[in-house]
């Protein structure tokens, strides 16, 4: 059993009593992935949040004894919970921000991940499965028209310069992730990974990265409501060419436990200056709204500016909309807190 030294706070030291570990230890599931595996990141890396990634769908169900009490931990989501969808932008309850609030908003962003139903998640694909996954996937966006047409970047061809570029402007993941490395997720890198995006990059697509496909919309400023409804075409569109990894309980299925149901993060970068310097009135805050917050350049990234990405935690149980609602009330709780301090 893996040794947590005291004070290690990741769910896997919580959830992996004993009895867990002696019930799972030797457990695989019907891809090969073990048990082991699973937890992998999480014994390594004691200072993880959660610290356990999945090698397939089986994996939530092969492991259920271990798999239930994280995810009941970090979503409330139990183990008869049906999960719901509903990307029904019209019902999302988002006046536009008087002037005064629209301009502490940089930029909005919302993105899905999602896993294709024919293969084991990217922690226990073969090389060919990476590279079949993404001709599947490219050749599907490579049809789509209008304001969704776009090209494919492949990894391995970009220069140092443009992916620095993309990297920079917040349009694509860095690489050299500890924690996806730990779980198998960077095997082989960069090769069969990219990202296709439109010409605006409003609309853009990883391929290959911690899930197979992370569905994104983004756009400078306040309007969530059209970042949403870009979104929700999208995914919908994709949708009708792909199958994915999906079921009643879980939703849509993904490589770590913390995306499982929507698989979504709805995300703004906002100027909280003021905020930000009362840290315990920040974190109630974000508590209470069930708000994440993270710094600008992407997860485990601090801010130094006063600049921060405040998004939806939970992403199980909840329809999109209602997550996309809880990051609204949760930025207008912090703009309002923003205002009061001195
Ligand atoms: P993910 O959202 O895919 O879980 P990250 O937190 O690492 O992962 O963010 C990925 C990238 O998206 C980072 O470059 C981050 O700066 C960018 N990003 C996230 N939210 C926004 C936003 N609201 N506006 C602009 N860029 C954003
Ligand atoms: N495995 C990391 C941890 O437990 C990240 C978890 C959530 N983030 C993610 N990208 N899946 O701290």
């Amino acid at each position: 059993m893996p040794y947590f030294p005291t004070g290690t706070k990741s769910l896997l030291s919580k959830c992996l009593t004993p009895k867990i570990w002696e019930q799972c230890k030797d457990r695989r599931d019907k891809h090969g992935f073990t048990f082991r595996q699973a937890i992998m990141s999480g014994s390594k890396y004691v200072e993880s949040g959660v610290g356990v990634y999945a090698g397939s769908h089986d994996s939530y169900y092969a492991f259920a004894p271990f798999f239930d009490k994280i995810i009941e931990a970090y979503h409330g989501h139990k183990p008869n919970d049906k999960h719901i969808s509903s990307m029904d932008y019209n019902a999302l309850k988002c006046p536009p921000f008087p002037p005064d609030e629209d301009k502490m908003i940089n930029s909005t962003r919302i993105r899905v991940a999602r896993n294709l139903a024919a293969f084991p998640l990217g922690t226990c694909v073969t090389r060919d499965e990476r590279n079949q996954i993404e001709s599947l996937v490219v050749s599907a966006l490579n049809e789509f028209e209008g304001e969704l047409k776009g090209k494919y970047y492949s990894l391995a061809k970009m220069t140092e310069a443009e992916k620095k570029q993309l990297i920079n402007d917040h349009f694509l993941f860095k690489g050299g992730d500890k924690y996806l490395q730990s779980a198998g997720l960077e095997r082989e890198w960069p090769a069969n990974r990219g990202i296709f995006h439109n010409d605006a990059k409003t609309f853009l697509v990883w391929v290959n990265e911690e899930d197979q496909l992370r569905i994104i919309s983004m756009q400078k400023g306040a309007d969530i409501l059209a970042v949403f409804t870009r979104l929700s075409i999208a995914a919908g569109e994709i949708e009708k060419v792909a199958k994915f990894a999906h079921d009643e309980h879980l939703g849509y299925i993904t490589s770590c436990p913390t995306n499982l149901g929507t698989a979504m993060r709805a995300s703004v970068h906002i100027k909280l200056p003021k905020l930000m310097k009362n840290k315990t009135k920040f974190d109630a805050i974000a508590d209470e709204y069930y708000v994440q917050i993270r710094g600008i350049h992407g997860e485990h990234t601090e801010t130094d500016d006063g600049v921060f990405d405040i998004s939806n935690r939970r992403r199980l149980g909840r329809s999109e909309k209602q997550l996309v609602q809880d990051m609204i009330d949760g930025v207008k709780a912090l703009i309002e807190a923003e205002k009061a301090e001195q």
